[in-house]
């Protein structure tokens, strides 16, 4: 997939799997998520190193115009991860399952039977303890799950908005305890999104599966950020976000940056953290 600014070739030797990233973690080495929609960016991806691309559900907001992931479907998804697996060889491919597509045990195992056959390696779903049977008989059934924990966009309305989750000590039990349950039920990875960064770091410390964190400060194992925040494309971006296409110059050199930084440390800064 051809692009333009001539960085490095930190293509990954092998495929990416998910033992690759519990090593990670196990030997304190940051890795690196990107939510990414299309063929040319995941090819980037790749070359630059990430160890892990999502399509996420954001897909909704940030290629649809819709204004929460909540009416994203089936069929969108797979279209977004055939295209990121045409892309990217080895990445490990993570695919959303959308809103409502897994409420049901038998739901969760037939889309993510559609999405893994799209393409995807990995399922993220939404939501704390209620899962824990839905992660059990899917890994079981040998598809990987991805748990997210904290601001899950998917009930923006339940909670009245995008808003930082865990900042009271109830939520914050709430959130920690989720994490164990979910991990104890075979989940193999943790997006904990806009939570205080020293709920990230505790729960970090406490589950033996890589966290990766998005608003969630820099103890987490990885960290996430969306393509369009990457790049400067969000019109009202949020606090966790960082542009580095103003740095950078171009994008093949604002994907590695944020790579470099991640694995780096320096990202995410004192900035875009929570307290
Ligand atoms: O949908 C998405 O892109 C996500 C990330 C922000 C973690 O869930």
């Amino acid at each position: 997939m051809p692009y333009s600014s001539p960085i490095p070739d930190n293509t990954p030797a092998k495929p990416v799997t998910i033992k690759t990233l519990h090593k990670r973690k196990a030997d304190g080495e940051k890795f690196v998520m990107i939510s990414l929609y299309d063929a040319p960016m995941a090819a980037m991806a790749q070359k630059c190193g990430v160890e892990t691309v999502l399509i996420g559900d954001s897909l909704g907001m940030t290629v649809l115009g819709y204004q929460s992931t909540v009416p994203v479907t089936m069929e969108q998804m797979i279209y977004h991860v055939e295209a990121v697996a045409r892309g990217n060889q080895k990445s490990l491919i993570i695919a959303d399952l959308p809103f409502m597509t897994y409420a049901t045990l038998e739901d969760a195992l037939k889309n993510a039977t559609r999405l893994m056959q799209a393409g995807a390696q990995v399922i993220k779903i939404e939501g704390g303890r209620w899962l824990a049977d839905t992660v059990r008989r899917l890994s079981e059934c040998g598809i990987p799950v991805c748990a997210h924990l904290g601001l899950t966009p998917q009930a923006v309305n339940k909670f009245g908005g995008f808003r930082v989750q865990g900042r009271d000590p109830e939520r914050a039990q709430e959130i920690a305890e989720d994490a164990r349950i979910l991990a104890e039920a075979g989940a193999e990875l943790a997006v904990l999104e806009c939570i205080p960064s020293a709920l990230a770091a505790q729960i970090t410390r406490d589950v033996p599966i890589p966290t990766v964190g998005i608003g969630a400060g820099r103890d987490t194992d990885a960290q996430v950020l969306v393509i369009n925040d990457i790049l400067g494309l969000t019109e009202q971006p949020p606090k966790f976000a960082k542009n580095f296409l103003v740095e950078a110059g171009d994008i093949p050199g604002a994907m590695k940056q944020y790579v470099d930084d991640v694995k780096a440390g320096t990202f995410p800064g004192d900035e875009h953290i929570f307290l």
